[in-house]
């Protein structure tokens, strides 16, 4: 394993260790209000805290993005730059719904090195290092090789915070309905895309994300042989905060579906 990606399992791990614990008294959860559905509790930072001052004793001159405390320093300017969400699926977390993940991921000049998500839940760590594959627990994880829309299952993120692309959304949604076996919105996207990485789902997508929600688990896809890209199947997903995912033949059947819905607004 890559030494890099080594620091970035330990720092999950950590994480991993803060979140159980809490995960046990949930009612006692001091949870804060971002903005309209936008939850951090005490357990998000301690467990930001606990990742930043592991990856930041091996790597100190990395810079950082996290989720909760931003854009450390100068670190915008940093080569090497670790991408954090300490607990990505908060509003499951604050329900007792098991279904969330820590997200690390390392980019070199913006493209992506290193990624784990960690579900510490189910014990599940994914790993991947660019040209390495990608893993779950150690063994080797691929894609799902379905090739008919008709059979797949899809995973998306429901919007609940921002809704001016509701209509757009729901439209792609209606459609995908119709054309698939069936939509799932399980509620944290870096494990949606882990879940791609290991064929549980056949694809994914979701309009709006955060860098952190991405970045690990767009790795894991490419290197379990998908492809990841934004709705004009171009690169700039982490720019855009629009991502769709699958295996190739599943991702250009998304594309075809999605693009002739796109207002302006979202080809851009
Ligand atoms: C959220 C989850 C969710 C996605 C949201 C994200 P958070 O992350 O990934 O699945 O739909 O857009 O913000 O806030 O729980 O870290
Ligand atoms: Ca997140
Ligand atoms: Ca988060």
């Amino acid at each position: 394993m890559h030494p890099t990606l080594n620091i970035a399992v330990k720092a999950a791990r950590r994480a991993g260790q803060i979140i159980n614990r809490a995960s046990l008294d949930i009612d006692s959860l001091n949870v804060g209000v971002k903005q309209q559905s936008d939850y951090v509790t005490e357990v998000d930072r301690a467990a930001e805290a606990a990742i930043i001052a592991v990856l930041r004793e091996a790597y100190p001159t990395y810079g950082i993005l996290a989720e909760e405390s931003g854009l450390a320093g100068t670190d915008a300017a940093a080569e090497f730059q670790w991408i954090i969400d300490p607990l990505d699926g908060t509003t499951n977390f604050i329900h007792g719904v098991p279904q969330y993940a820590i997200s690390i991921g390392l980019a070199k000049q913006g493209v992506m090195q290193q990624a784990v998500v960690y579900d510490a839940n189910r014990n599940e760590i994914f790993t991947a290092s660019k040209g390495g594959g990608a893993f779950v627990n150690g063994k080797r994880i691929r894609v799902a090789k379905r090739t008919r829309l008709d059979e797949t299952l899809i995973g998306t993120g429901f919007p609940y915070r921002m809704f001016d692309h509701i209509d757009t959304y729901l439209a792609i949604f209606r459609e995908l309905a119709q054309k698939t076996a069936g939509m799932r919105r399980p509620g944290a996207a870096s494990l949606d895309l882990a879940w791609v990485a290991c064929g549980r789902m056949d694809g994914f997508w979701e309009l709006g994300l955060s860098p952190w929600d991405m970045a690990a688990g767009s790795l894991l896809i490419t290197e379990a042989g998908g492809l990841v890209g934004d709705l004009s199947g171009e690169s700039n997903f982490i720019q855009t905060g629009n991502i769709i995912g699958g295996n190739p033949k599943i991702f250009s059947q998304l594309l075809q579906v999605i693009t002739p819905h796109l207002t302006p607004a979202l080809r851009a």
